[in-house]
């Protein structure tokens, strides 16, 4: 089947010319639409149709945001310069497009690079080293094995108000992975103040989220700028800290958080995001689609992850509070299909077999399975609280440890094992 394109160029003249060739002749490639600008571009995209994009370099308001929610949308992009413009060239090199052509090449040599785009995408992207190289494509559903292999994935950890843990279960599960030999990245994005940097005991002067959300919005974000603005805490785990205060929350611009995402896919395996709570939208400021709403970024995240975790609590409060927000997200976000997960598991707050009992009620009230259980285990995580520490540093032998670790190596794709067997794979 031919390849589906959108193109994006200027220089009326030409532009009618070139598609024309494209289509004419036998270059697997067929034009499905042509863009006029960039907001048509994006708009083009978000309907599935186009594999690719050929666009010029000099297209109004094309910037590195713009290309990141291209490639976001799974649109491979290839960039058409003006014969000879370097800084063109080096501008769309910047912004993330890999395959740049002189205006002037021949419709088979353009065609080429869109169909190349498109399968390099697919097929590249490993680095030597990774260790989900010998893996069949990240251990992904079929289905899903026709993603691009080369991105990573983000996991969203989200859940009800009550406090069930979120952070905890982000730390660990960033924490884990990073020590299964996972590139991770953790992510705060907790719109009602982030709380990452402490628990893990780093003095926050880091920018973070906020400052790669600004750069996002300004199309000066790559990869280079996350990376920096991201601390290294590990050779495998990064942290974007979150908002040192509560009221900054409108800097968390939800298509800003939309492109910091996509370049953490390019920065890490794995990224793991802190999630605020709740999902309802402020009536008061509902008539004013202008106005910012608290809950976008956290709406971005989950909208755009390949796997959202709802984190619940264990007893008969904390399991109506989850049953209320699973409702409230299918609302919102029908198609989010959420993995719950259930924490401090303990016996007492429900009659009999806790881990029984609990499933149950989620089955009868939410329609949900239970993905995984972490126990209640108040002795690992004051321990790793006064340290500011992780587990796997304080408690290594905890229960609630094991149990992040075997959630952390199913999220990432990897065995959970370091031991013999896993490495032989790698
Ligand atoms: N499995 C567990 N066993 C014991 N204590 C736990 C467990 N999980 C979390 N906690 C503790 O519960 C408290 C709340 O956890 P955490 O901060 O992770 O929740 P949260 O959902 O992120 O809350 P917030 O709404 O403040 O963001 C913390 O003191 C944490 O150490
Ligand atoms: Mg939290």
């Amino acid at each position: 089947m031919a390849l589906q394109v959108f193109t994006a160029v200027t220089g009326a003249a030409w532009e009618s010319e070139l598609v024309g060739a494209l289509d004419r002749d036998d270059h697997g490639v067929t034009v499905v639409r042509r863009c006029v600008d960039v907001g048509d571009l994006l708009a083009a995209a978000t309907t599935g149709t186009g594999q690719a994009v050929l666009l010029s370099a000099d297209l109004r308001r094309l910037d590195g945001a713009a290309v990141a929610r291209l490639t976001a949308a799974g649109v491979a992009v290839v960039g058409l310069v003006e014969p000879g413009d370097t800084r063109a060239t080096e501008r769309l090199r910047q912004w993330g497009v890999g395959r740049v052509l002189s205006a002037d090449a021949d419709a088979e040599t353009i065609a080429r690079a869109l169909r190349e785009a498109v399968t390099g995408e697919r097929s590249a992207g490993h680095q030597i080293g990774d260790p989900r190289a010998a893996l069949p494509v990240l251990g992904l559903p079929p289905e899903e094995s026709d993603r691009p292999v080369g991105r990573g994935r983000v996991v969203a950890v989200w859940g009800p108000t009550g406090a069930p843990g979120r952070t905890t279960v982000a730390v660990g599960i960033a924490d884990e992975a990073a020590r299964l030999g996972v590139s991770t990245l953790l992510v705060d994005a907790d719109v009602y103040g982030g709380v990452v940097a402490q628990v893990l005991g780093l003095l926050d002067e880091s920018p973070g989220v906020v400052a790669a959300v600004r750069q996002a919005s300004a199309g000066t974000l790559d990869l280079a700028a996350l990376a920096r603005l991201a601390w290294a805490v590990g050779p495998q785990l990064r942290v974007l800290t979150g908002l040192a205060r509560a009221d900054r929350w409108p800097e968390l611009r939800p298509q800003g958080v939309e492109v910091v995402l996509e370049q953490a896919r390019r920065l890490a395996a794995l990224t793991v995001v802190d999630c605020g709570f709740a999902l309802e939208e402020d009536e008061e400021l509902s008539f004013d689609t202008a106005a910012p709403r608290r809950n976008g970024a956290t709406l971005t995240v989950l909208a755009a992850a390949d796997e959202v975790l709802c984190v619940s609590g264990a007893d008969p409060v904390a399991l109506q509070r989850t049953v209320r927000a699973l409702g409230e997200l299918r609302d919102v976000l029908p198609d989010v299909e959420p993995a719950v997960v259930v924490n401090q598991v303990r016996r007492g707050p429900v009659p009999g077999d806790p881990q029984q009992e609990v499933a149950a009620a989620l089955e009868r009230f939410a329609g949900r399975q239970v993905r995984a259980f972490l126990p209640a285990d108040r002795r690992a995580t004051d321990a790793a609280l006064a340290g500011g520490r992780t587990l796997g540093e304080v408690a290594p032998g905890s229960p609630l440890r094991a149990g992040l670790r075997a959630l952390a190596a199913e999220l990432a794709g990897v065995p959970a094992s370091t031991g013999r067997r896993g490495r032989r794979r790698a």
